[in-house]
C-alpha cells in the first residue's frame, strides 16, 4: 500500500520536474523491465542507486537485480563529522567506504554532532546506514527539531518495507511516537505514544531492541513498550505482520506541514511549517544526532547461511525464511550498473571528457534510465550538464527551475501520496488526527521520498 501511494507521489514529482523521460513504475503485479531492472523504495524503475539501499526485490526484474545487502556490523558511530557520510549520488555500494548515505543536507556541528537540516524550499535530510541489521539493538542519541509541521524520525526500514519507528512531531516535545509495519501494510492499531521529557532541550537515547520474537522501544534505558511477534498473526496473509527482514537504520527530518499535504498529515504534524520560525537557525530547522550504536544479534536459528557478507532474498514472499546470508558482494562500477550487471560503466572508455562532451551514443542508451531514486534522470543529467562530481550543487542551485520545482515536487509527493491513501480507505475521518497510524504510514515513506526530492534544490 505504501508502495503504491509512493509510486503515485514520485510519478507526480518526476513529471513535475521533468527530469525523467518516462520512468517505468513498479509495484504489486508490475515488475521492472530488464532495461531498468531495479524497483526503488518509491515504486520507480532504474539502475545505479536504484539497485542499492531500498531496492525492493519483490518488484525488481529479477531477484538478483537489487545489490545484496551488506550484513550487520556492530559499531558505535560517533556522528561528529561528515567523513563517514556519502551523498546518495556518489555511493556505489562499497559499505567499507562509507557507513552512511545521505539525501539532503547533513551539516557537521562543532565536531560533536551531525545536524539533519531542513531549509525553506527543501524537504529535509535523510541519513541511512549502508549496512543492514537483521535483528539487533539500535540506539540513537539525539535532540529533535521543533515547530509546527516539522517531523524528526529514527526508524528501521527494510527493502520490502518492514518498519520500526520512533517519530517526533515538532509540536509535542513530550512524546515519542512508536510504531511498526509489515511489508508496508497499514495497520491502525500499531502506534503508541511514549512519554519523554522535552525532546529538544534534553539529549535522549532512543533504542529499538529487535529480536525474532519481540520489539522493545526503550528511552534512556527504560523499556517503554514491547510488541511480541506472536500477537501479530494475520490470518488473511497467513503470516506474522511483524518486521522480520534486514533493515537499514534511518534518521530524517522532514516537513509534514506543507500546504499541499493531506489535511490529516498537516494536522498530525501540528499545522503548516513556518519558514520564518524562531526555531530555525542559520536558515534551517535542524535535529541533532550525536551517536548511533548498532549491536547486531546473531542471525536467527535456522537461517539459510552459506556465507557472511550479504543478505539476499530467495523468494518473492520476502518473509524471514526467504532471507539468506551469502558471500556474494557487489559494488557497482558506475551509476549505470545493476545487480544483474554490476560492471556497466559507460564512462570507462572516455574518462578524460566526463562532462558535457560525453558522447551521445553512450548516452542514448542511458539517457532514458534513472540512476538516483528521487532525483531521477540524474545519470543522464549529470553526465550531460556537468562533471559528475559537482553536478549536485552546481546543477541544482544555479538554475531557477530547480527552485521552482521544489515546492511542486515536494508537495505533489505529499499530496498525491496522502490524498490517495486518505481517499481509498474510507474518507475524511480517517485523515483526522485520531487516526495517526495511517498518517504515520504515509509519513515514514514520504519522509524518505521528500528527503530524496530535497536533493533537487540543495
Ligand atoms: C499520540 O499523541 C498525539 C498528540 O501528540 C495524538 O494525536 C495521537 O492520537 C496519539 N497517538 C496514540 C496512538 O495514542
Ligand atoms: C493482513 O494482511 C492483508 C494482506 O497483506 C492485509 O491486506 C491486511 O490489512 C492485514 N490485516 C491487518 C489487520 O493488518
Ligand atoms: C521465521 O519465522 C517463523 C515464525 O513465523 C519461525 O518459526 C522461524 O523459525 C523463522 N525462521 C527464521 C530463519 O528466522
Ligand atoms: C539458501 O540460500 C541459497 C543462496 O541464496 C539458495 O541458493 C538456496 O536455495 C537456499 N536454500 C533454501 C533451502 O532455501
Amino acid at each position: 500500500m505504501v508502495c503504491s501511494l509512493v509510486t503515485a507521489a514520485v510519478a507526480a514529482v518526476l513529471s513535475t520536474v521533468a527530469v525523467a523521460a518516462e520512468a517505468a513504475t513498479c509495484g504489486p503485479n508490475q515488475k521492472c523491465p530488464e532495461s531498468a531492472p531495479c524497483c526503488s523504495a518509491y515504486g520507480q524503475c532504474g539502475v545505479g542507486a536504484y539497485c542499492l539501499g531500498g531496492c525492493d526485490p519483490k518488484y525488481s526484474f529479477s531477484l538478483n537485480s537489487c545489490v545484496p545487502a551488506p550484513v550487520c556490523q556492530s559499531e558505535d558511530y560517533q556522528l561528529n563529522s561528515l567523513d563517514d557520510i556519502a551523498p546518495i549520488d556518489e555511493y556505489l555500494g562499497d559499505a567499507s567506504e562509507a557507513n552512511w548515505v545521505a539525501s539532503g543536507q547533513p551539516v557537521a556541528y562543532n565536531d560533536e554532532a551531525v545536524l539533519l537540516t531542513m531549509a525553506p524550499e527543501t524537504v529535509g535530510t535523510l541519513l541511512a546506514t549502508t549496512h543492514y541489521v537483521w535483528y539487533g539493538r539500535i540506539s540513537a542519541t539525539l535532540t529533535t527539531s521543533q515547530g509546527a509541521g516539522v517531523v524528526t524520525a529514527f526508524i528501521m526500514m527494510s527493502d520490502v518495507k518492514d518498519e520500526i519507528d520512533f517519530e517526533f512531531v515538532g509540536v509535542d516535545l513530550e512524546h515519542a511516537q512508536s510504531n511498526f509495519y509489515s511489508q508496508g501494510v497499514t495497520n491502525y492499531n500499531n502506534g503508541a505514544n511514549l512519554s519523554v521529557s522535552n525532546t529538544v532541550e534534553n539529549v535522549h537515547t532512543y533504542t529499538i531492541d529487535w529480536t525474532p520474537d519481540a520489539i522493545t522501544w526503550i528511552i534512556d534505558g527504560d523499556e517503554m513498550r514491547t510488541q511480541k511477534r506472536e500477537d501479530t498473526w494475520n490470518s488473511t496473509a497467513n503470516r506474522f505482520d511483524f518486521p522480520q527482514t534486514p533493515s537499514r537504520v534511518m534518521l530524517s527530518l522532514w516537513p509534514a506541514g506543507l500546504p499541499s499535504n493531506g489535511e490529516g498529515t498537516i494536522e498530525w504534524g501540528g499545522g503548516l511549517v513556518d519558514w520564518n520560525s524562531e526555531y530555525m537557525q542559520n536558515g534551517y530547522y535542524y535535529a541533532m544526532v550525536n551517536e548511533v550504536k548498532v549491536e547486531c544479534y546473531d542471525p536467527p536459528r535456522g537461517a539459510n547461511t552459506t556465507g557472511d557478507n550479504s543478505y539476499v532474498y530467495n523468494d518473492y514472499a520476502a518473509t524471514n525464511d526467504t532471507v539468506a546470508i551469502v558471500d556474494r558482494e557487489v559494488v557497482l562500477a558506475s551509476l549505470h550498473a545493476t545487480g544483474d550487471d554490476p560492471d556497466i560503466d559507460p564512462d570507462a572508455t572516455d574518462d578524460d571528457e566526463p562532462s558535457s562532451t560525453s558522447s551521445s551514443s553512450s548516452q542514448s542508451t542511458s539517457a532514458e534510465v534513472n540512476t538516483v531514486p528521487g532525483v531521477s534522470g540524474a545519470g543522464a543529467r549529470s553526465d550531460e550538464n556537468s562533471a559528475s562530481d559537482d553536478s549536485d550543487s552546481g546543477d541544482s542551485s544555479d538554475s531557477g527551475d530547480s527552485g521552482n520545482s521544489a515546492s511542486p515536487s515536494s508537495s505533489s509527493g505529499g499530496s498525491s501520496g496522502f490524498s490517495q491513501g486518505d481517499g481509498s480507505t474510507g474518507g475524511d475521518e480517517n485523515a483526522a488526527p485520531g487516526k495517526p497510524e495511517r498518517i504515520l504510514t504515509g509519513g515514514s515513506a514520504v519522509a524518505i521520498v521528500v528527503a530524496l526530492v530535497g536533493l533537487l534544490v540543495l
